[in-house]
């Protein structure tokens, strides 16, 4: 994804669910003096429910037409870190708009963590209802995972490292790009 215009105004965290995007997020705003923004928290406070809730009862596509528009209004913003739920880049608009004013950082873990990690799947839509959850994680992260690495401007994997080490590596990386 070269040659479109850049600005380094935000930190952006992309990945799959449990990757650490929310927790790894809050010690990198702190660390850098920034707002923590979180896509679904700010979905769910407009919406007055849980994602869970909303995408059982409105479906995927409504859902991610409330993300689109939640992600045009803090990708517009400057000196945040912004989290991202995990589909959410895989739509280009998000993509675009995310990268047009931000350092986009993948976060990745093994599908192990990743498990561990969502623990109860009730609350992440798209693992409920599923009698396999490893492989359904393995096969998202099959489609999703190529995706993400060509949105990504530095990946940090999070499998073997604290929130607090995970953190270090991605300020480290956004402090490079911003010079
Ligand atoms: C989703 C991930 C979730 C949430 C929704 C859809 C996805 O966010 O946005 O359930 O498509 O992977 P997290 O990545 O924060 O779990």
């Amino acid at each position: 994804m070269g040659g479109e215009k850049r600005a380094v105004r935000n930190l952006v965290l992309i990945g799959f669910m449990g990757a650490g995007k929310s927790t790894v997020g809050r010690v990198c705003a702190s660390k850098l003096g920034f707002a923590f923004r979180d896509s679904d928290m700010a979905l769910e406070a407009r919406l007055g429910c849980a994602v869970a809730e909303y995408f059982a009862r409105e479906g995927e596509a409504a859902f991610r037409e409330q993300e689109r528009a939640i992600i045009a209004e803090l990708a517009a913003g400057a000196n945040q870190v912004i989290s991202t739920g995990g589909g959410a880049i895989l739509d280009s608009q998000n993509a675009e708009r995310l990268r047009a004013n931000g350092f986009v950082v993948l976060l990745t873990a093994s599908t192990q963590a990743i498990l561990r990690r969502v623990g109860d799947a009730r609350t992440r839509p798209l693992l409920a209802g599923t009698a396999d959850p490893k492989a359904r994680v393995e096969e998202l992260l099959a489609t999703r995972l190529p995706r993400y690495r060509e949105t990504a401007d530095a990946i940090v994997d999070t499998s073997e490292r604290s929130p607090l080490q995970a953190a270090e590596g991605v300020v480290a990386a956004f402090r490079a790009a911003r010079g």
